[in-house]
């Protein structure tokens, strides 16, 4: 039994090490390029898991992952069911992608910039996404320049599938004025640092 507490006592201190860890590379990416990097610390896991449920596992396709820095929302998605072969994974930090392709060996993780999106042969050729997950820190991106990110994803997935996005404002990155996306916004999760809340996107069905 002392054992057993002494093992359950063990995997929870390298966990709080990680995340300890995680916590410091990222304010560090945040130091060396504020813009890029969007965020002082990785999100939480509420606002991870509130992005992955979005998700529908059972929905044929890959799901396209932009800007998974250490990895929590990755983690989230895992954990929903999705399975790691399935996730394409963007990231433009060179240190965040060689980390992810330690912790996630099933992911396929490209490092690259979200912005320049074409369909690659990590996607799948053969049918559309099955969903993109969104990080990117979108506000300090021109409305332009967020606009056509989006309007490029939603042209990879079905109607009806979701682009999901998180972000700090008020306003949505992308406001519904163009009539060629429906917008749904979820409720604040005010115990992450800072309160997020997160965007669903989706072409309108028939
Ligand atoms: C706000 S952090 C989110 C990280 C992680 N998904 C999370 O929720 O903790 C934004 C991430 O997007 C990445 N990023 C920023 N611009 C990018 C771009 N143009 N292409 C791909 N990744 C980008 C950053 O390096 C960082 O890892």
């Amino acid at each position: 039994m002392k054992t057993h507490s002494l093992f359950v006592g063990q995997g929870r201190r390298k966990r709080l090490i990680t995340k300890v860890r995680d916590e410091v590379r990222f304010l560090k990416s945040w130091a060396g390029n504020p813009l890029t990097t969007g965020a002082v610390a990785p999100s939480g896991r509420k606002l991870a898991q509130l992005m992955a449920a979005y998700v529908e596992p059972e929905r044929a396709g890959r799901v396209l992952e932009l800007g998974p820095g250490t990895g929590v929302v990755t983690r989230a998605l895992i954990r929903r069911g999705i399975r790691p072969e399935k996730i394409v994974s963007i990231e433009y930090n060179g240190k965040f992608a060689t980390m992810m392709r330690e912790r996630f060996p099933a992911v396929s993780v490209v490092e690259g910039d979200a912005y320049a999106l074409r369909p690659c042969s990590h996607m799948g050729t053969d049918r559309p996404l099955a969903s993109v997950v969104s990080s990117l820190p979108l506000l300090s991106r021109p409305p332009h320049e967020r606009r056509a990110l989006i309007e490029k994803a939603l042209d990879l997935l079905e109607p009806g599938a979701p682009f999901i996005q998180f972000s700090y404002g008020f306003a949505p990155p992308v406001k519904r004025d163009s009539g060629s996306f429906e917008l749904e916004k979820t409720r604040w999760i005010v115990s992450n640092v800072p309160p997020a809340r997160v965007w669903v996107y989706r072409r309108p069905t028939a």
